[in-house]
């Protein structure tokens, strides 16, 4: 069970979650093809991921079209991550538009991707759909986040029922650590998860990739979701 000589899409794969999942999965074997908005970050991701073969599209995945005509580009492949995201948070005040970016920039993203996949992928493939803890425990300033991150969970099941024997399965991470600029912005939010898990600590990268990976390639595994969140999702 691993991903040996197979072809794994990583919509987001230019930085963060989706580019240790593409960094693992290229340990494993497996060719990786990368998309986002930034051909300079999917440049500098290419460097990093030890594949033999690194492909990389630029694409906003917002867009309906672009992301049908991304999947005619790629053509087969086996396993597909849809961690590429970008949307606000905030209290239920704010702006309607901006209280619409989680569905907009998170879930509807998703949905496109397993839509315009399905012709592609393989039947004994998997897709690894990305929400987030917050769905089971939400902290507050951030309503739409979580009722978006639910629908990620509810489309992971109803499409494990619809598109079987694909596989399709979701993560639903805790906080996950970063560095330079973004970590420093999000220090006491770090400090604050270490009170509010049971592991005491928030999660890394590669963490979340192990569990992707683990999706992948767990051929009796479909419709679950998993919580790598150090037990966020208990206390
Ligand atoms: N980090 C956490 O603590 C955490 C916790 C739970 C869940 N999550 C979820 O994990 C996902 C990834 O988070 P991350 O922290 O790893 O993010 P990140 O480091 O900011 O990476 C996001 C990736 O998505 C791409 N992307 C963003 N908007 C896009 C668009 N419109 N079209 C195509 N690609 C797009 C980015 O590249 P470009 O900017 O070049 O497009 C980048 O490759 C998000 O859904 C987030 O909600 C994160």
């Amino acid at each position: 069970m691993n991903l040996q000589s197979q072809r794994v899409v990583v919509i987001g794969g230019s930085s963060g979650i989706g580019l240790a999942t593409a960094i693992e999965a290229a340990k494993q074997g497996a060719s990786i093809v990368i998309a986002g908005r930034s051909a300079d970050k999917m440049e500098q991701a290419k460097k990093l991921i030890p594949a033999e073969s690194v492909e990389a599209f630029q694409l906003n995945n917002q867009k309906e079209e672009e992301v049908q005509a991304f999947f005619e580009k790629v053509g087969a492949f086996d396993h597909l991550f849809t961690p590429g995201a970008s949307y606000t948070r905030g209290p239920i005040t704010i702006d309607t538009e901006k209280a619409k970016t989680p569905f907009e920039g998170k879930f509807w993203p998703q949905y496109f991707a397993a839509k315009h996949a399905v012709p592609h992928i393989s039947r004994d493939g998997s897709i690894v759909l990305m929400s987030g803890a917050f769905s089971q425990r939400p902290m507050g300033f951030g309503a739409t986040y979580g009722a978006a991150n639910g629908a990620i969970e509810s489309l992971g099941k109803a499409l494990a029922v619809e598109l079987a024997p694909i596989r399709v399965n979701v993560v639903s991470p805790g906080t996950i650590w970063r560095d330079g600029p973004e970590g420093e912005q999000r220090a006491q939010a770090f400090e604050e998860y270490k009170e509010v898990t049971l592991l005491r600590r928030v999660g890394y990268n590669e963490e979340i990739a192990h569990t992707v990976l683990y999706l992948m390639t767990n051929k009796f595994t479909t419709g679950s979701v998993l919580f790598p969140d150090g037990g966020y999702t208990l206390i």
